[in-house]
C-alpha cells in the first residue's frame, strides 16, 4: 500500500490517502511541538519510535478487545489505518498528579491518585484545546450520549490495561491522551499512543521519559524516547 495525496499536515504526523478509500497512511515525523505550537523543534528518529511504540500498544489493546484504527505497520514511519470521522474530544486519563492537573488543583507533582481521573478537552488548536465536560460535548454536538458513555468506558478500560502493561515494563503511566473516531458504525481508538502524548516515568527512579523532556529542556530527549522504545518493543 503506497502513500498517495497528503490530505493533512499535522504537528507530528501527516495523513495520506491510499488506493483504498477506507484506508489512510499515518506518516510519523520527527517534528516536535509543545505549548500549543509555541515551542517547536525536532527529535531525531522520534517518528520511528512513536510509530513502533504505538503499533505495539495498539496490538496489545486489540488483543484485549479494544478496537483501534490500526491495520498494520507498513515500515519504520508509516502505519496503515482505517479512515475515521474523528470525534473532536480528547480524552485524558490520569493516575498520578502532573502537568495541568498539578497547576489547576495546586497539588504536588507525583502524588498518586486514589482513583484515575478522566478529563475531556475540545480538540481545537485555535482555542488551545480547552477543557470541557459532558454538557459542552452534548450541547455543541461533539458526540452523542451513547458515545460519551463509550468514551468514558473505553478510556477507563484502556487506562487499566495500559497501567499494568507499562508497569510490567518498569514504566509508570502518569497520564495520557486518547482520541477516538467513528468508522462504519463503530467507535475506534485513533491517533497514536507514544511518549508524545503520555507522561511516562521510570518505575524505579521516576525519571521522565516523555515529551516533558522536550517541553522543559531536560536534555537526553532522543535517548529517553529510545529507552521507552526498548522497554516496550524489546
Ligand atoms: O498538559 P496536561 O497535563 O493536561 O496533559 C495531560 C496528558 O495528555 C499528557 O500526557 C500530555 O502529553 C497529553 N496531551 C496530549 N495532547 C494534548 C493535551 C494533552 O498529548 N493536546
Amino acid at each position: 500500500m503506497k502513500r498517495l495525496e497528503k490530505i493533512y499536515e499535522g504537528k507530528s504526523k501527516n495523513i495520506h490517502t491510499t488506493e483504498d478509500p477506507d484506508l489512510l497512511i499515518q506518516y510519523f515525523k520527527d517534528d516536535a511541538s509543545a505549548f500549543n505550537g509555541i515551542k517547536k523543534g525536532e527529535i531525531v528518529d522520534k517518528g520511528i519510535v512513536n510509530n513502533h511504540v504505538s503499533a505495539a500498544i495498539f496490538k496489545f489493546l486489540e488483543g484485549k478487545g479494544i478496537k483501534t484504527h490500526m491495520v498494520k505497520e507498513l515500515n519504520d514511519r508509516e502505519m496503515l489505518v482505517k479512515k475515521l470521522d474523528i470525534i473532536l474530544v480528547e480524552v485524558v486519563l490520569r493516575n498520578v498528579v502532573a502537568g495541568s492537573l498539578a497547576k489547576r488543583m495546586g497539588r504536588p507533582e507525583g502524588e498518586t491518585l486514589k482513583n484515575p481521573i478522566l478529563e475531556f478537552y475540545y480538540k481545537n488548536d485555535d482555542l488551545g484545546d480547552p477543557m470541557i465536560n459532558e454538557y459542552h460535548i452534548r450541547e455543541f454536538g461533539l458526540a452523542t450520549d451513547d458515545e460519551i458513555e463509550m468514551l468514558c468506558e473505553k478510556g477507563l478500560k484502556i487506562n487499566q490495561l495500559l497501567w499494568d502493561y507499562f508497569k510490567e515494563r518498569k514504566i509508570r503511566l502518569v497520564d495520557f491522551k486518547l482520541e477516538f473516531g467513528r468508522h462504519k458504525g463503530e467507535i475506534l481508538l485513533g491517533d497514536e499512543i507514544s511518549p508524545d502524548g503520555c507522561r511516562l516515568w521510570h518505575w524505579d527512579t521516576n525519571e521522565k521519559m516523555d515529551k516533558d523532556r522536550f517541553r522543559f529542556d531536560l536534555g537526553q530527549v532522543k535517548e529517553k524516547y529510545e529507552e521507552v522504545y526498548h522497554m516496550i518493543c524489546g
